[in-house]
């Protein structure tokens, strides 16, 4: 498993949760020996039982099993990397996820494909807003889709030209703070 699939589904909680906008920020600092994440909603929000809950597998909002894998897993991987995860939420007023490993834990996940995720949420989900950042040693790339959305004034992100200049855009951020 790696780091970007555990993002993609706490950002999919999100989703369901009917967030307008999801926020996610991915620091790595390798002087401090820290990746992190947050992922912020202003989706239903949860009660505070609920967020002391949701640590366990047995605690979901699905109907087709039992049990929530998404949180239980991240923590699990984040733990295994030394690190943990805290969860804060309000009831309607939304919810922020914060996950923290240590950078170079043999046991760390890979990130992932941090371009290829991001691409896929936002052209999967146009109606929803996210705001990405990712920092690496101080260097930031950062993508607002209602930025995005301005500019393109009404065309759709799945028009196969923007989809593709999206997709290149995002790598491109991403090769030019890794080096
Ligand atoms: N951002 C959020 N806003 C509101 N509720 C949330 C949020 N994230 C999680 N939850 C609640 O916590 C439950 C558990 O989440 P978790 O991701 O662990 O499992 P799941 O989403 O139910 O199932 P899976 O992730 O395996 O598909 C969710 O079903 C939902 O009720
Ligand atoms: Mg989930």
């Amino acid at each position: 498993m790696e780091i970007s699939l555990h993002i993609l589904d706490i950002m999919h909680n999100s989703i369901v949760a009917g967030a307008a906008l999801v926020e996610l920020t991915v620091i790595e600092d390798t002087k401090k020996d820290i990746l992190s994440f947050t992922i912020k909603d202003n989706g239903k929000g949860m009660s505070k039982e609920m967020v002391e809950a949701v640590y366990s597998p047995f605690t979901t909002g699905r109907t087709t099993r039992k049990v929530g894998l998404g949180i239980p897993l991240l923590k699990q991987a984040a733990e295994a990397a030394d690190g943990s995860i805290k969860i804060t939420s309000e009831l309607g007023v939304g919810t922020e996820l914060f996950a923290q490993f240590t950078h170079s834990h043999i046991d760390r996940q890979p990130l992932g494909d941090m371009a290829g995720t991001m691409h896929q949420l936002i052209t999967a989900f146009e109606d929803i807003d996210f705001l990405y950042r990712h920092s690496i040693n101080g260097k930031e790339f950062l993508v607002d889709t209602r930025e995005i959305k301005n500019i393109l004034g009404g065309v759709s992100l799945k028009e196969n030209e923007v989809s593709l200049w999206l997709l290149n855009y995002l790598t491109e951020g991403e090769a030019e703070i890794s080096d």
